[in-house]
């Protein structure tokens, strides 16, 4: 159930990122501004049920790098954002930001709760 409102709130995260991209690309100061703040909003909710989760299981290497790897996407988007609206995004940021991401949605559906991704 917890699973299930982590992937929303993740999903809403994401919904939200890419529309003040978007929004900033476009020179929409205000509505970015206004929207990035309810991005932040939505972290908050990420974060808590990221944060209920980790008692649900024991503790392993994958669940504490999954715990590290999702905060360090938020901070990660954070820092993408804020080099796109001064406009100095390096193609470095761009990179690392889609390979931590990634890898953070990876593990989290390969974890056995909630949605459990197996290929063998
Ligand atoms: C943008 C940031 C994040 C992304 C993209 C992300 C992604 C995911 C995904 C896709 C799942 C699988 C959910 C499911 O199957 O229903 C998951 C599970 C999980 N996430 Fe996150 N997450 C993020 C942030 C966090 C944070 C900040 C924490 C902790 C503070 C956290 C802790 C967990 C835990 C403990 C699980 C369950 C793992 C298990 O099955 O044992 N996540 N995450």
């Amino acid at each position: 159930m917890l699973t299930q409102y982590h992937l929303l709130a993740i999903i809403l995260t994401l919904v939200l990122f890419g529309l003040v991209y978007s929004l900033y690309r476009k020179g929409q100061q205000r509505k970015a501004v206004i929207l990035h703040q309810v991005m932040r909003v939505s972290f908050l909710f990420v974060l808590a049920t990221g944060i209920l989760l980790v008692p649900m299981m024991p503790f392993s290497i994958l669940r504490g790098g999954k715990l590290l790897l999702g905060i360090i996407s938020m901070g990660m988007i954070e820092i993408f954002l804020m080099h796109l609206n001064k406009g100095d995004l390096t193609k470095f940021t761009t990179v690392s930001l889609m390979i931590v991401l990634f890898a953070t949605i990876m593990i989290g559906l390969f974890l056995p709760l909630g949605i459990y991704l197996r290929f063998w």
